[in-house]
């Protein structure tokens, strides 16, 4: 239960409105003049207590619920509202923030700090004579002065406190240091630097703002070759990718990224023009990073060691691949007439083979069009993983067949296009020598268990909730807390609205003025392009909109492996919030010009045209909803291979 639950559930609408408008009893509702427009001849203000919802008929066209009641009446903003509100109701708010603001506060610091030391490691490398050899290095390995800077690439010097030095005369604490992981902590207290006598690659997040660094030997003899920032409230290796604030255009533009191993790589190839290229920090790429790429590009390229723990590396990145990018979703209907969503993969995934001991920076800094005929000869992923399954087998082997069937049927199943999916089905069986058709049966569980009819989704305990009002918040909040968790869904549930003959979802769908806030922030969140769709939307989701504060408290918990299910439970309950409108629209017409009302408000004909276009959307929900009683019960829409198709 919210703050805002709570005041609703203590406060009736009726008695904030008769506070200034006198309101007459008709049937179940009240009616009376609105008080947000001049007019004293037609009562077109109406207050439905069942729903604890208001709405003028007349000129201004609007309603809502208490909050926006009052905000309207008061002119105050939302957060004022909840505290007048709050106040009527003897309900006390949680007192919010400080703490929070104060950890931001201290991450700016840190950023800031960051990028001073970055600063100074270049300078560093300019100014002094160790640097200077740090600098020939960098040029040996063919990187120009320009992309050293772009790249903020530096020295480290080599003594035991250089940059905590300069960067506690600028008066950064000790302690910040530390946070920031720059420095490390001394058994007898004091600190040290983390870095020396260490080629310096300061590390970015998406939108570039400082994160870490990685830190590569100068001299052979030092180990490890590299050291990273360690896990700070910035760092986390697993959540970054390594050039993409420079690369994320390019991607987007080339509708590609390349995954490379390291740093050097990043650079290299960014120098000799392919500025799509990532890179992990020297980890199997994360379900994070892939999240991190997926909304510049769908089609990868692995361009990864040859070695077999590279084999191993690419393997295992795939898995990660398929589990983060496999989500993007069909509408369908099952065997039983359920509206569910069918997913398959929806990245093109290649792999490229080095030729062996060398690295990609090297290739492309030497001969571009080298790495260019590397990228094109790049095989999709279910071809290169399949000849790495066949390798030193014994494919006439039953047992061998088995097994190798099991790994790639289910990548087989992931792709895409039905065309390419043949062939490669016909390529497998070509390569295990058995019949095509004895790989259906090959597909490991997750598959049927895919196939199974969608269990129909219910808001939790929707039964025993006890008024209209309270279901219709209940489902406008499981629907706003599924967008804030991934906002970009709001773009294909739209698509799928759209496919359905429904319109989009729109602030107009909430009744419940928090939550018309909440997605407004949302809308926002997807135009604006500064930083991740979902940090906005946590910076500026006001906390006493406690979305987050419901059942479920991971709020960044997104489990890709039922994102099909989550897009086609959203859908569902986008359909029920749009059918409760569309029935409540119908019942305010049919009320309107009901013998209770004094005069009525809309002419017969009017009235006619209005009930019609109500009853059209409702069949069109209906049927999308496959409820029973639905008009021409499903014969309005056909099944063609899994795309629905509205036949007019
Ligand atoms: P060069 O050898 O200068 O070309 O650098 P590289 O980036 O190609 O290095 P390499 O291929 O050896 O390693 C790839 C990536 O793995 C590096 O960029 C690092 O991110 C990471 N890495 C390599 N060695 C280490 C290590 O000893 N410790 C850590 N933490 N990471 C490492
Ligand atoms: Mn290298």
């Amino acid at each position: 239960m919210t703050v805002v639950d709570d005041i609703k559930s203590q406060i009736d609408l009726v008695d904030i409105v008769s506070q200034t408008v006198k309101l007459r009893k008709a049937g179940k509702n009240y009616s009376g003049f609105c008080p947000f427009h001049s007019n004293t001849r037609t009562p077109a203000f109406v207050v439905f207590p069942e729903t604890q919802t208001w709405r003028c008929f007349g000129q201004c066209n609007t309603g809502g619920d208490v909050f926006g009641y009052v905000m309207k009446r008061e002119n105050w903003d939302f957060g004022e509202t909840l505290k007048y509100l709050a106040d009527k109701a003897g309900v006390t708010l949680p007192s919010y923030q400080p703490a929070n603001e104060k950890a931001e506060e201290v991450k700016k610091t840190i950023a800031q700090l960051l990028q001073d030391a970055a600063d100074y490691y270049r300078q560093q490398m300019i100014d002094t004579k160790q640097g200077q050899e740090a600098l020939a290095y960098l040029r040996k390995r063919g990187l120009n002065d320009e992309t050293i800077k772009i790249w903020g690439l530096g020295y480290a010097p080599a003594g035991w406190n250089e940059l905590t030095n300069a960067m506690k005369r600028r008066g950064y604490t000790d302690a910040l240091l530390v946070e920031a992981g720059l420095a490390t902590e001394r058994d007898d207290g004091g600190i040290y630097d983390r870095f020396r006598h260490r080629l310096m690659f300061p590390i970015r997040d998406t939108y570039g703002k400082m994160a870490g660094f990685g830190g590569r030997v100068l001299d052979p003899n030092d180990v490890p070759k590299y050291i990273n920032s360690p896990k700070t409230e910035l760092f986390d290796k697993g959540r970054l990718l390594y050039g993409l604030d420079l690369a994320r255009q390019a991607i987007r533009a080339e509708e590609q990224a390349v995954i490379v191993e390291g740093y050097m790589d990043v650079i290299g190839l960014y120098q000799a023009g392919f500025k799509n290229a990532i890179s992990p920090m020297g980890t199997a790429l994360t379900e994070d990073q892939f999240r991190l790429l997926k909304k510049f590009s769908r089609n990868l390229v692995l361009a990864l060691d040859p070695d077999a723990a590279g084999e191993k590396a690419t393997l295992k990145g795939l898995e990660t691949a398929r589990k983060t990018m496999d989500q993007d979703t069909e509408l369908t209907y099952d065997a039983r007439g359920l509206l569910r969503m069918e997913s398959r993969l929806s990245a093109d995934i290649r792999v490229t083979t080095l030729p062996d001991g060398r690295d990609p920076d090297e290739i492309a800094l030497a001969d571009p069009e080298a790495w260019r005929e590397i990228l094109t000869q790049a095989k999709p992923v279910v071809m290169h993983v399949m000849e790495m399954a066949a390798r030193d087998q014994d494919l006439n082997d039953a047992k061998v067949k088995r097994e190798i069937a099991a790994q790639i049927v289910p990548l087989i199943e992931d792709v895409a296009d039905p065309v390419e999916r043949e062939a490669y089905r016909q390529a497998l069986a070509r390569m295990l020598k058995i019949d095509e058709r004895a790989l259906m049966g090959a597909a490991p569980p997750t598959r049927k268990a895919r196939s199974k009819p969608a269990r129909e989704m219910t808001v939790p305990s929707q039964e025993r909730i006890a008024t209209p009002a309270q279901r219709n918040r209940l489902l406008e909040r499981v629907v706003l807390q599924a967008l804030a968790r991934d906002p970009e869904a709001l773009f294909k549930l739209n698509r799928a609205l759209v496919k359905l003959g429904i319109p989009s979802l729109n602030e107009k769908d909430f009744v419940e003025s928090d939550f018309v806030i909440a997605f407004q922030i949302i809308q926002t969140a997807l135009q604006q392009d500064e930083v991740a769709t979902i940090d906005f939307v946590k910076e500026n989701l006001p906390e006493d909109l406690e979305l987050n504060a419901a059942e479920e408290p991971e709020f960044n918990d997104v489990r890709p492996i039922s994102e099909a299910k989550r897009l086609e439970e959203l859908i569902r309950n986008v359909l029920r919030i749009r059918r409760n409108l569309v029935e409540h629209r119908i019942n305010e017409i049919v009320y309107l010009q009901s013998a209770e009302m004094e005069e009525k408000l809309y002419s017969d004909e009017e009235a006619q045209f209005l009930l019609l276009e109500q009853l059209n959307q409702r069949r069109l929900i209906d049927v999308a909803l496959r409820l029973p009683d639905a008009g021409g019960n499903g014969k309005a829409f056909t099944t063609n291979k899994g795309t629905t198709r509205v036949k007019k």
